[in-house]
């Protein structure tokens, strides 16, 4: 545990924690979901989501993490000596690694749309109208995303920096750089939200996004966008159990959530601006809106209605780029950590022992999305299959385990003692919050889990 970082500064622990949260999930996963579970419902139950459980669940993480001072297992070893409740830290690290397959793969398509951009190749593209530039730009994508053998060079030069990064501990150089990225990253989304809703059909793609039709929220349209939740708040896999270890004594706990998870909301949002005005208008449909490539369509298309579209799209890819890596690094912290803790070998064999069979996982994970398309668990490619399988069964579960433990098990006055560090003020979250955590979070993510398969 030496190696990490303690925040110095209350800016420092909230960056960090965003730097966590906000990455691929809000960006490329978010749009993705929304529109294939039908878009303003979508929307409406993530954001009930985000607040009736994402802040709860993340206040009991954050609790577990400052009061055990311990990585996502420990915590559980250290406040329940000799019990088996190390099975919900294992659960979450477990969930931790999947996710890392798939999210190397994705992270590499940004390496290679940012170098693309770089050169110019993406922008080689002559089309006199929209539906003929959406053509070109889904060819583009075919072509870097499902082809054999590039995506899975650029995903090995992602898992190799981040390899570098973890062994170095130069933790504090992400962090450093992403504390000046994310900020620019915010102010760019800005700009294209402006050129978005500028589009001709912009306000088609609004009413999809924004204007509720009740009658689409399903049972499976409340577990993806619950999934979605924690998959964006970096819930249900101890990484914020992990970083609140390092908060300070006097950080207060609910105000960190409340901003954290606002700030990432608002990216969500921010990408749906730009995304769905840009679908309408250039009249996506069918194959293009495969979720999972969908903004790496959309995007392109849109920097082209924007003077000089490469430097914009380089700037964009590259800001995307740190921000995934900031995740990837927490998420690959979980396990490193748990290699050193129980393997005890050093952190350098530990990077190495998480990150080398990566690069097996994450090929196949790249390859299912082209020539192993065929290949299909439960009627989805290996890639979504880990990636549903992960967001809405692990995650759910391994918050399920965690409220009842940060709720039941530990002593009665642990939560409010964490929230109120140690009575010092006073919040009027308190009672809800620890409501949630007890009650409502369990009983309702339990719900919700089963409806899907019912
Ligand atoms: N929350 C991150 C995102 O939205 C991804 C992530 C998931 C990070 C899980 C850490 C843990 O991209």
């Amino acid at each position: 545990m030496k190696e990490k970082v303690t925040f110095g500064s209350k800016i420092g622990l909230i960056a960090a924690t965003v730097g966590s949260a906000v990455g691929l999930g809000n960006v490329w996963r978010f749009p993705a979901e929304t529109q294939s579970n039908g878009g303003a419902a979508f929307l409406l139950v993530y954001i009930i989501c985000v607040f009736l459980l994402g802040i709860p669940v993340m206040l009991g993480e954050f609790s577990l993490g400052r009061g055990g001072k311990s990585s996502a297992l420990g915590v559980y070893r250290k406040l329940t000596p000799g019990k088996k409740w190390w099975i919900a830290g294992a659960i979450s690290t477990l969930a931790s690694y999947l996710i890392l397959c798939f999210y190397m793969v994705v992270a590499g398509w940004t390496l290679e749309y940012f170098i693309q951009s770089i050169t110019g190749n993406l922008y080689d593209v002559h089309a006199s109208t929209n539906s003929e530039l959406n053509h070109l730009f889904s060819g583009k994508m075919q072509d870097y995303v499902a082809s054999p053998l590039k995506p899975i060079v650029f995903t090995m030069i992602v898992i190799l920096i981040n390899l570098v990064t973890l062994i170095r501990g130069v933790k504090k150089g992400i962090e450093k750089m992403s504390n000046i990225m994310m900020p620019l990253l915010f102010v760019l989304l800005l700009i294209f939200v402006g050129v978005s809703l500028s589009l001709d059909k912009a306000a088609e793609g609004l009413m999809f996004f924004l204007n509720p039709d009740f009658s689409k929220i399903t049972p499976s349209v409340m577990v993806n966008a619950m999934g979605q939740a924690f998959f964006s708040l970096s819930l249900g896999m101890g990484i914020l159990i992990t970083y609140a270890a390092y908060y300070p004594k006097d950080t207060k706990l609910v105000g960190t959530a409340v901003t954290v998870s606002l700030l990432d909301l608002l990216v969500a949002v921010m990408m749906g601006l730009i995304i769905f005005p840009a679908v309408t208008t250039f009249g996506l449909t069918g194959d293009n809106l495969e979720g999972a490539t969908l903004v790496f369509v959309t995007l392109p298309e849109i920097f082209t209605h924007m003077p000089c579209p490469q430097l914009w799209s380089s700037l964009f890819f590259l800001l995307l780029l740190v921000a995934a890596l900031s995740s990837t690094i927490s998420i690959a912290e979980v396990t490193v950590m748990f290699c050193q803790e129980h393997l005890r070998v050093s952190r350098k064999t530990a990077c190495y022992i998480v990150l080398l069979p990566l690069i097996l996982f994450s090929s196949v994970c790249s390859l299912s999305q082209g020539p192993l398309s065929g290949y299909t668990l439960l009627g989805m490619n290996i890639f979504d299959f880990l990636d549903t399988v992960t967001t809405n069964i692990l995650l759910p579960l391994g918050s399920i385990i965690m409220c009842i433990y940060a709720g039941w098990i530990l002593k009665p006055g642990f939560l409010q003692q964490e929230l109120t560090n140690g009575g010092k003020f006073r919040s009027w979250m308190l009672r809800p919050v620890t409501f949630i955590i007890r009650w409502a979070a369990p009983v309702l993510i339990t719900i919700i889990m089963i409806s899907q398969f019912l």
